[in-house]
């Protein structure tokens, strides 16, 4: 059983007889059982929307901008920094409208495309089947593809499965051969539809659960270690009932995991502006972001009931901040900016999930590139990396570290009658025996002292980094990408087991065992 407790002071901090913060205590220790933080849990999304595609990831082979294939080199290299673990495609609520047909074969010969639910903008298809696999070859990433079940059929679905993953002599396998790869690329993850209760097909979970059953019926496991990943299109928010339904209605043996959506969106009618965001936007954001632990608790909860092995994972494939689009960009599109409170809200729902390793086993941020929480922004050939991909960055030292259990008493932020937990951690060991600790402060104003006690668990000595800035709305522009960057962090001391430091306003930090 996993250990994660998070107790918050109904104060405005404790002040010591001296009129100082007294330090929030945290206790790190080894859990009673040993429980592998997935890697997927840091994967990522790149839909056919707005710039995450085309103009993104992909510019084609005739661009002035490096590329191979067509795929910019420069985004490579950022994301195989991050060793991202997975990559879900083609969508989204694309995923539903696309037929993968289309985006195969020589490129001057693929059918256009309306891409009705992201600006109505016409697509060439150049960007098909092939280049996303040759690209998540190039990135060592694992394929995510969601599978077009709102306007598509079992044997479409089912075709596209042994294209990707058949070895033999079949009809797939000899057009995949004609398309010029021989060897298939053998994609383990598939989702069955994507948001099946709205842009997948405004289903009713009852209903939805039979046709996931047919689905799963016909994709074929053939050359795959262990059998397909199959995800079924999961709730939205605190949509219980859905996972309900799907947990009492699927046979577990068809099913590996269930997904999860949950934004951290104000108002979904008035979302405000990413960057000129006051501090009850700000608030309400790490309210959202909070949500998640809530979310994931209750979801979690059914599951158990129905699966108390813990068979079925619960997979957040997409979750991030989602803002009213930058002004002047096309509101189809998606795209804003990048600030420290997108880090945030990273670091923290990041800990989220690391806390709950043992059902939520794969999440998606959303997206990629240039495309709502992104993690890398694009400007013809200038590019920069976002407060959100920093945050990635030193948190994958948890990508499949053990889990220690942690305990905190966190102070509260609090603003207009309300509160929160300022403080968020979370702690894995790696496989070297290093131990990592992931500590948020999502305080607007005010700094936090910590004392951990690491006593027992900890021989060497620590370092760390930390990511801050002077303001929420700070982000990384074009001509100023470094901006906001970890560095170094040394404010703290480290003896007999115990570290003390204090953690400044809206700061992420990690400590790392050298
Ligand atoms: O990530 C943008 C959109 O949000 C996805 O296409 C859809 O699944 C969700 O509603």
């Amino acid at each position: 059983m996993l250990r994660f407790t998070l107790v918050y002071l109904l104060t405005l901090g404790c002040l010591s007889s001296f009129g100082q913060q007294s330090a929030t205590n945290i206790r790190v220790f080894e859990p009673d059982q040993p429980e592998t933080i997935s890697r997927h849990i840091y994967g990522h999304f790149a839909e056919h929307l707005g710039r995450c595609i085309y103009d993104g990831f992909y510019v084609g082979e005739g661009s002035p901008v490096p590329n191979t294939a067509g795929i910019r080199n420069d985004i490579v290299d950022a994301l195989r920094a991050l060793e991202i673990p997975n990559l879900r495609w083609p969508g989204g609520c694309f995923a539903d409208t696309y037929h993968w047909k289309d985006g195969i074969g020589p490129k001057a010969d693929r059918p256009t495309i309306v891409n009705t639910w992201w600006g109505g903008v016409t697509e060439d298809n150049s960007f098909g089947t092939h280049d996303f696999l040759n690209l998540c070859e190039l990135l060592e990433t694992e394929p995510y593809i969601s599978g077009n079940v709102g306007s598509g059929t079992v044997q479409e679905l089912a075709d596209w499965v042994q294209y990707t993953n058949f070895d033999g002599k079949s009809p797939m396998s000899d057009l995949r051969r004609e398309n010029g790869r021989d060897k298939p690329w053998k994609v383990k993850y598939w989702g069955i539809g994507n948001e099946a209760w709205g842009c997948g097909g405004h289903m009713r979970p009852e209903y939805y659960a039979d046709i996931y059953r047919k689905y799963a019926t016909f994709l074929s496991d053939s050359g795959i270690e262990g059998g397909l990943y199959k995800i079924a299109s999961g709730a939205s928010d605190d949509d219980y009932n859905w996972t309900e339904v799907l947990m009492k209605n699927i046979p577990h043996d068809m099913l590996q995991g269930v997904a999860l959506h949950h934004y951290s969106v104000i108002d979904w009618s008035d979302k405000g502006s990413s960057v000129d965001f006051d501090e009850s936007e700000y608030f309400q954001t790490m309210q959202r972001s909070w949500l998640m632990e809530e979310l994931i608790e209750k979801h979690t909860a059914i599951m158990d009931r129905y699966d108390p092995q813990g068979r079925v994972d619960l997979v957040v494939d997409e979750w991030g901040g989602w803002y009213d689009v930058v002004d002047g960009t096309n509101p189809g599109f998606l795209f804003q900016q990048n600030t420290m409170r997108d880090a945030m809200i990273a670091g923290l729902v990041l800990n989220i999930f690391n806390n709950h390793a043992d059902r939520v086993k794969m999440a998606n941020l959303a997206q990629t590139v240039n495309v709502l929480q992104a993690v890398i922004l694009t400007d013809e050939e200038k590019m920069l990396l976002t407060p959100t991909y920093h945050v990635m960055h030193m948190y994958k030292v948890h990508q499949d570290a053990t889990l220690l259990d942690t305990e905190v008493e966190s102070p509260v932020y609090a603003l207009d009658g309300e509160d929160l937990p300022a403080i968020s951690v979370s702690a894995s060991r790696d496989d070297q025996g290093k131990v990592h600790i992931s500590l948020v402060n999502i305080d607007a104003s005010r700094s936090h002292p910590v004392s951990l006690n690491l006593k027992g668990l900890v021989s060497g000595d620590m370092d760390a980094a930390i990511l801050r800035s002077g303001n929420l709305q700070d982000h990384n522009t074009f001509d100023n990408p470094e901006k906001i960057k970890p560095v170094s962090f040394r404010d703290f001391r480290f003896r007999n087991g115990m570290l003390t430091a204090s953690l400044p306003p809206f700061s992420v930090l990690v400590f790392s065992e050298n």
